[in-house]
């Protein structure tokens, strides 16, 4: 009979016969299906399991912090944390083209765990967190797609590994239950979607530290709320955006001129189509009120009423 128990505990096997007693090199972004992916291959192989993890400097606040704190102090894996935030704000400065950040990101992501990779030996296995529809997705070759993704760092032709892909029959919400069985925190399995690019698109135009900060710190502000409120379990997916332009206030009696936070919060089937959340006035106002408190160079703060379509739900 099937159940998530038993799939566990036959995809262990699977690896450990796949395996045997050779090393398995995973890029753990801390997405779900990373995270799953690792804390099986960990049961599985323990120590011969080479997890990379790559900050590029457009995470989420406390994201990377919290992989490294979750699999290498408390599972004790086997764990490379590469802080890369000042390579990629280099390549990005100045670059204001959504497409092209989006390939500097994806191609930089790509070098750096590739150069991580050269400098290890002994590697034979390439684990990769591939969930059945991506499968079915790249089948299909979908024609829909209106921005460049990338999740997966790919490696060049002359490094060839055989593939560890314990995940590649289940759906979404099958990989959380396994997450789950696994035992991953919530937090971790229950995550809202994340762009592989991360902060990098919602850091609109060309990317500065003041406006990324910014985006940081109201995008930790507007989730705490949203906690708080229970509507994290409610909406699919929101996050802040900050634009690279500044509009007049006031502080302090005086003059300001600084950038304006932009809230973005959507219900979605499939991500093809977005509604927004409806969200309640008094909760907004209290998100208002922090961020205009506690994040620096913030003066307004809007709420984007756009469905999808005619807007994406990310801004780039
Ligand atoms: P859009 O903005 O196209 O986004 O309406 C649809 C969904 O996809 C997410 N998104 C990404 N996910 N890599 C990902 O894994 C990416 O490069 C990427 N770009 C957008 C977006 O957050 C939304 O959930």
């Amino acid at each position: 009979n099937w159940n998530m128990k038993n799939f566990v505990a036959d995809q262990i096997e699977l690896v450990k016969q796949q395996v045997g007693g050779r090393k398995v090199l995973l890029a753990l972004s801390g997405g779900v299906d990373s995270s799953v992916v690792a804390a099986l291959l960990l049961k599985a192989i323990g120590q011969q399991l080479v997890c990379v993890h790559v900050n590029h400097g457009l995470m989420r606040k406390n994201e990377s912090e919290n992989v490294v704190s979750v699999f290498r102090d408390q599972l004790s894996a086997n764990l490379i944390y590469v802080d890369a935030t000042e390579r990629f704000l280099t390549k990005l400065a100045n670059v204001s083209d959504p497409e092209v950040k989006r390939k500097i990101i994806g191609g930089e992501f790509i070098n750096v765990f590739q150069e991580e990779a050269r400098k290890l030996e002994g590697i034979d296995f390439l684990g990769q967190g591939t969930i059945y529809p991506d499968i079915i997705e790249s089948g299909t070759k979908t024609a829909k797609m209106v921005k460049s993704h990338h999740n997966v760092g790919g490696l060049p032709e002359d490094m060839k590994f055989e593939l560890v892909e314990p995940l590649k029959q289940l759906f979404k919400d099958e990989v959380r239950a396994c997450g789950i069985e696994l035992g991953l925190p919530d937090y971790m399995v229950y995550r809202q979607p994340f762009p592989g690019p991360g902060l990098g698109v919602r850091c609109l135009g060309a990317i500065t530290r003041e406006r990324l900060e910014a985006v940081r710190e109201s995008d930790a502000i507007l989730r705490e709320e949203f906690e708080k409120a229970g509507l994290d379990k409610k909406v699919w997916q929101y996050f802040t955006v900050v634009p690279d332009f500044k509009s007049v206030g006031m502080r302090n009696h005086a003059r300001c001129f600084d950038y304006m936070v932009i809230i973005r919060a959507i219900n979605t089937v499939d991500a093809m189509t977005a509604s927004i959340e409806k969200v309640d006035w008094d909760v907004l106002e209290v998100i208002t009120n922090r961020i205009l408190n506690e994040v620096d160079h913030v003066n307004r703060v809007c709420y984007d009423m756009s469905p999808k379509p005619p807007a994406t739900i990310e801004f780039e």
